[in-house]
């Protein structure tokens, strides 16, 4: 199968573009290499890869890219309520407006599965402080970026199986770990980034729940979905990760301590965020058969050994 991962370059394309590779798919990269293409380096010489640099609001790149491919897993966005919030017109233009573009053009070239990579984020803040959401939860987007993710959600799905194509949207939970393209944003990795090796971290609102879920999961997530019957993932929506990885920020830090025992660590006190949510991975556990295989642990032991290492980011003054 020929599979399209727009976004390829990135945290989770790379990790997942070289396990495509290895399971046998052959596998074409759209992406406008925002953050460079070195991520690319170990894939570049596989016979079974290939490359198209462009951007995804360029109908001719894409309906050129679409060529022979059988299925799609669109990642290419504008990631994070930051980056979003930095560029407002960008995040529409790429996250919502080409991604629906680019659903139609897979449509039109006879594509037959499309995996769309949505958020957690999409949930907000959950109503009951002891309970957890799942897919059916309502959806309480709180920034720019969420908005893009659930209106594109709402397009794709809601069509249902009018569509000839089998959609189906995967909600991931905050990616941690390391990947050839290295991002030290996300809330797992940069804690334990600014305990390890600058001993020192501020975090606003300790008790706010969120779940996570280690970058090769994510990866296997999508292999799951891709090699899934039809019927079982069209039309479908899965939250990606496991319930046991929900944490607060300061069990997050408490964890972390193992490997910065003398870190300062301050507390800002905040007592609203409005993404405050525990999420319940039950579905794709039970329709689907998935299961995580790395914990926050084994993630924050994997991003201390780098960052203790020096090999990234390099320290302070040494670039
Ligand atoms: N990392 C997370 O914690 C997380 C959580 C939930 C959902 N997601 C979603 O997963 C997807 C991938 O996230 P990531 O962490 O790998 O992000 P990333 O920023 O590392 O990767 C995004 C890739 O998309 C490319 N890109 C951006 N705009 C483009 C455009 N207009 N045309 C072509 N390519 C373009 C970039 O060059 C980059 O290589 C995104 O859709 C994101 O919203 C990520």
């Amino acid at each position: 199968m020929k599979v399209l991962v727009t976004g390829g370059a990135g945290y989770i394309g790379s990790m997942l573009v070289g396990r495509l590779l290895r399971e046998g798919y052959e596998v074409r990269v759209l992406d406008a290499l925002l953050y460079g293409g070195e991520s690319l380096l170990p894939v570049w010489s596989d016979p079974a890869f290939e490359f198209r640099g462009g951007d995804i609001r360029d109908a001719d790149i894409v309906a050129s890219a679409m060529q022979g491919v059988e299925a799609v897993v669109h990642l290419a966005a504008i990631v994070g309520d930051p980056a979003c919030a930095r560029a407002p017109e960008l995040a529409r233009a790429v996250n919502l407006h080409a991604s629906l573009d680019l659903i139609d053009a897979a449509e039109r070239s006879g594509v037959r599965r499309f995996i769309f990579a949505s958020t957690c984020s999409n949930y907000g803040r959950m109503a009951d402080p002891e309970g957890y959401v799942t897919e059916d939860s309502p959806l309480a987007p709180v920034s720019l970026y969420a908005e893009t993710k659930v209106a594109v959600e709402r397009a794709l799905l809601g069509s249902g199986p009018t569509r000839a194509l089998a959609a189906t949207a995967l909600r991931f939970a905050t990616v941690f770990g390391v990947s050839a393209r290295m991002r030290f944003d996300l809330t797992v990795n940069e804690f334990t980034l600014s305990m390890v090796r600058d001993r020192r971290l501020v975090v606003f609102g300790e008790q706010f729940w969120r779940p996570y879920v280690h970058v090769r999961d994510v990866a296997g997530a999508v292999l799951h979905v891709l090699r899934a019957p039809v019927a079982s993932v069209g039309g479908e929506v899965f939250n990606v990760g496991s319930t046991t990885q929900n944490f607060q920020k300061r069990q997050l830090v408490d964890l972390i301590r193992g490997w910065a025992p003398d870190a300062d660590v301050e507390y800002v006190a905040r007592r609203e965020d409005p993404r405050d949510y525990r999420v319940s991975f039950a579905k794709i556990s039970e329709r689907l058969g998935f299961a995580t295989t790395a914990t926050v642990r084994d993630g924050v032991a994997e991003v201390a050994a780098l960052v203790s290492a020096g090999i990234v980011p390099a320290a302070p003054g040494t670039a």
